[in-house]
């Protein structure tokens, strides 16, 4: 999808069907009409979630020394987010329709709906009335404490619209706790909330959702550079993680649209079914952030550099991707339709996902041929047993072997296995011990021993 416009609705709307027919991704609360804008994973989807972020994990905080972890809590201070300009600032501007009470992003009633004239933009109906624009803050707001009182602007707290905040906050108590030097960086994956005045397509703008945050602090002449840098290596992971080139962009953002203290902001987009939009923006935030909750808090934040013996606030930037928006653009790659043939060799259509198997939620199914059978039952079972300390794996023995392969084709299986009658040894000696392993996108076998199993395996789902 090489145009920036291009959308292609249908095989979206498949995707969303595939995704609750076979257990990736429900609407939460469904069975009570469903919470707008929130998702719960199911037992595929979850999967998926939990591969994306180990795989980032592991480049960003366990293969490097420059860089550690953080789990902040969600709930907020809200010093914090006045500090940080989220009390004051974090807003969308908003219209009303005073016909339909529908609400809607001023910005973006381009890609909206009149909620009575569904074939019309909101303001180009007959009878809609919109208001004139004003801010909404998007964050969500509660009160701590059995005793609070709703009227105390102390007892405010807020759910964290960003993971960065805690980051931040953290920076001292981090510095001094590890011994870290400029530059280095912290890292973090949680939840954030954000009451988006229009969630849609899918996943992809929730109130609820998950970020995968690095501040990397460093000195301000390197700032610019290292967001360079920082750009090639996300590009390059989402590589890793099964995204070709051509599907991702970079928005190199405009003056005029970063933030305020921003000198210099990328947008890595991704050509969704629904259009080309965004996964992550790469960001140089200079000093702001510290400075602000130095100001704020009134506590010196500045890092000493004992070779220069230079006292300065740390800039920063700021590689922030969203954590569901990465699983719905890898699940929206991995899908395909295509005509294949039959072991009978008839013609049938399969959909299969093809996941990179880094991020496929099972890595092998393992059948045997004959669920009759006890031996291959049993071999079978041995075989999960061993796979399975190391990898999901899913054990099926009902129906016929090319059904079982086009169910695993379906969630994205990459290996299946299969124990016959060589496996015992029925045949000869030759080929006991031995296995079918079938790979799911060329759909070729080939005739592995059993303890060459678990090796070749990991070695593609590392
Ligand atoms: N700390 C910087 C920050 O939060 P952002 O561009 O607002 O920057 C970073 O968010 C990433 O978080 C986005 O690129 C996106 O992947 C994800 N994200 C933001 N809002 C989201 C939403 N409503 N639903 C899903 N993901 C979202």
């Amino acid at each position: 999808m090489a145009d920036k416009e291009h959308t292609d609705p249908e095989r979206m709307e498949k995707i969303v069907s595939l995704c609750k027919r076979r257990g990736f991704i429900y609407q939460s609360a469904e069975l009570y009409g469903g919470l707008n804008g929130c998702w719960d994973y199911g037992p595929l989807g979850v999967e998926i979630k939990r591969h994306l972020k180990d795989y980032w994990w592991r480049k960003n905080v366990q293969e490097r020394d420059d860089i550690v972890g953080l789990d902040g809590s969600i709930l907020t201070h809200h010093a914090v987010l006045d500090a940080s300009g989220h009390v004051g600032g974090f807003s969308d501007p908003m219209v009303d329709c005073r016909h339909c009470k529908g609400r809607f992003r001023a910005d973006n009633l381009e890609g909206m709906k009149c909620l009575p004239k569904p074939s019309c933009k909101p303001g180009e109906g007959p009878n809609c009335d919109l208001t004139e624009a004003r801010e909404f803050n998007l964050m969500f707001q509660t009160t701590v404490g059995a005793s609070a009182d709703e009227n105390d602007p102390n007892a405010i707290a807020y759910l964290r619209p960003e993971t960065a905040q805690s980051i931040f906050t953290q920076f001292k108590n981090v510095l001094d706790t590890t011994r870290q030097k400029i530059p280095f960086g912290i890292a973090q994956i949680g939840k954030a909330f954000r009451n988006e005045i229009n969630p849609r397509n899918f996943t992809f703008r929730s109130r609820e959702f998950e970020q995968m945050e690095i501040e990397f602090f460093c000195r301000p002449e390197d700032g610019l550079r290292l967001t360079d840098e920082w750009l090639e290596r996300r590009l390059t992971f989402y590589e890793e993680i099964g995204l070709p080139r051509e599907k991702l962009h970079v928005l190199d953002v405009p003056e005029q649209d970063r933030a305020h203290y921003s000198k210099k902001t990328y947008d890595i987009e991704f050509d969704f079914p629904f259009g080309r939009q965004e996964l992550e923006g790469v960001a140089y935030r200079t000093d702001y952030d510290i400075s602000k909750h130095q100001e704020h808090a009134g506590k010196p934040l500045e890092y000493f550099d004992e070779q220069t013996k230079e006292k300065f606030i740390p800039h920063v930037v700021e590689p922030s991707a969203g954590c569901d928006r990465t699983t719905l653009a890898l699940i929206c790659e991995a899908y395909a339709e295509e005509e294949v043939t039959d072991a009978k060799g008839k013609p049938e259509s399969r959909t299969v996902m093809r996941f990179h198997p880094r991020v496929a939620p099972i890595k092998a199914a393992v059948f045997p041929l004959l669920k009759k059978n006890e031996e291959q039952v049993r071999i079978c079972r041995e075989i999960q047993r061993q796979l399975g300390q190391d990898m999901n794996v899913f054990y099926d023995e009902s129906g016929a072997v090319g059904r079982r392969y086009r169910r695993q084709d379906e969630i994205g299986t990459p290996f299946c296995i299969t124990a016959d009658f060589e496996t015992i040894g029925e045949n000869g000696e030759e080929l006991k011990d031995t296995v079918t392993l079938r790979h799911r996108d060329s759909m070729e076998q080939e005739r592995v021993p059993i303890d060459e199993l678990l090796p070749r395996i990991l070695e593609r789902i590392r």
